[in-house]
This record gives C-alpha cells, structure tokens and sequence, in this order.
C-alpha cells in the first residue's frame, strides 16, 4: 500500500532534463551529469512502484539530440547499452515491463538487439509498464502514425483519433495523466505531443540529478490536488 493518500497518476512521464547543468556546475564534463542522471533513474523506477504509477515513460534520447557533439551522442549509447548490461536482470525480477518509444532502426545494431531482447524478456511483466524515449520525437511519431495508416489504405472517413492513437509508439499505455519536466524549462520540446493533450504538468527547478524520491512524491501530491476537467465543467 503505498504512503501516499492523494489519487495517484496511472500514467507518469518525464523529461529528465539539466543533466548538462547539474555536471558544468560541479566543473565536470556533461557526461558525467548524465550518469549521474541514469543513477538517478533507479530509485524514480522503483518509488513509481511503490507509489502505485503503472506507466513511466522517460524521454531519454529526441530526435534531435543526434545534433550534439559526437562525444556525447556516443556517450549516450553507451550509457543505455551499459544500464541494459548491467540493470536488465533485476527489472526483469521486479515485474518491469521495458518497452520502447521512437525509431528504433536507426540505432546501431548491437544497441538495438539489446533493446528488443531486454523488450522480448519483460514482455509479460507487469508491475511497471517503463516507456524508453530513444530517438524519439513527437512530430517524427505522428508522421510514422500517419505513414502507417496510409499504407494499411483505410479510407479517409474511418481515420479517427482512436485510430491515431493506435498507430503511435505509445499504443498499449493511456495517455499521460502527469508529465514532470526538471531543472526548470518551460517547454514541450517534441515529447508525446499528440498524448498530452489533457496531461497534467509539473515543472520542476530542481535538475534531474536531484530530482530524487522525495522530489518525486511531490508532484504526485501536486497531481493528487489537481481537478482534472478535459475541457468538461467541474460535475
Ligand atoms: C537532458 O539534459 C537529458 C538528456 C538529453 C539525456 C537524458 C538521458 C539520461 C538520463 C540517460 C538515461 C536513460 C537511459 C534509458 C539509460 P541536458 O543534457 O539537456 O541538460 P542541460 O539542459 O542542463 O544541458
């Protein structure tokens, strides 16, 4: 049972954002804030757990993060190709269920055979649904939904926002209820654009190094003191 008293989000996402900042203020290189970020990772796996939130989706790589210095693009592979070594075991016994979001044929094949083994071994837990945003981008997965339908040829008439829904990479996991942004940006920056339509935010100044369980359990009482309308009048 989890100490939390407010209603719990189903569905939470984060952009995991200002590791660069959290490294270059304590005079390190950046990729250094981004494992302190993936360390970080853990305990906001494990507190959504214990908090009773079925869904996680972290945006971990855009589209558009190809365009940073090689070093660090590199480095990011790495990192994920490292946790999938090193943490895909104990998610697995803990009923984590990983599955990807974005275009996973552009990854380098050794990264991406560990991304569909690490899917095809978690693919009937069931404790915790974790969405991993790698090269993902929200505009790029309307277009591969858009590209999708036209292929299936289905008539015009028949293309509805459930069918939308459907062709996205998120297909399987409700839209957000809350999306949690760290180290204070106000932005949207091309994340599940089409699903956040209703989804509640919270930005954070805190950066995603420090973002850290109780950080966590905050905006989840921040969720809980929400009145959630969807455009409806309060009942
Ligand atoms: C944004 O901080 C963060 C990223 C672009 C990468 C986030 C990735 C991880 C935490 C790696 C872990 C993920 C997995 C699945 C292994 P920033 O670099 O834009 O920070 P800045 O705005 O301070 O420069």
């Amino acid at each position: 049972m989890s100490e939390l008293v407010n209603k719990i989000p189903e569905h939470v996402a984060i952009i995991m954002d200002g590791n660069g900042r959290w490294a270059e203020s304590r005079g390190l290189p950046r990729l250094e804030g981004h494992r302190a970020g993936t360390e970080n990772l853990r305990q906001i796996i494990r507190a959504s757990v214990e908090f009773g939130v079925k869904y996680l989706t972290i945006y971990a790589f855009s589209t558009e993060n190809w365009g940073r210095p090689k070093d660090e693009v590199n480095g990011l592979i790495t990192i994920l190709e490292t946790v999938i070594d090193r943490e895909l075991n104990e998610l697995n016994a803990e009923g984590v269920r990983i599955c990807h979001l974005g275009r996973l044929e552009a990854m380098p094949a050794k990264v991406r055979k560990k991304v569909e083994y690490s899917m095809h071994i978690t693919q009937n837990n069931d404790q915790l649904i974790l969405n991993v945003a790698w090269n993902y981008g929200g505009r790029d997965e309307i277009v591969h939904a858009i590209q999708k339908i036209i292929q299936a040829s289905v008539p015009a008439e028949q293309v509805t926002e459930a069918l939308v829904s459907k062709n996205l990479f998120t297909q399987g996991s409700p839209d957000p209820d809350l999306i949690i942004r760290t180290s204070g940006e106000m932005r949207v920056s091309n994340f599940l654009i089409w699903q956040s339509a209703y989804s509640e935010w919270y930005v954070t100044p805190t950066l995603w190094p420090d973002f850290n369980k109780e950080e966590y359990k905050k905006a989840i009482d921040a969720y809980g003191h929400r009145k959630r309308r969807f455009g409806k009048l309060d009942q």
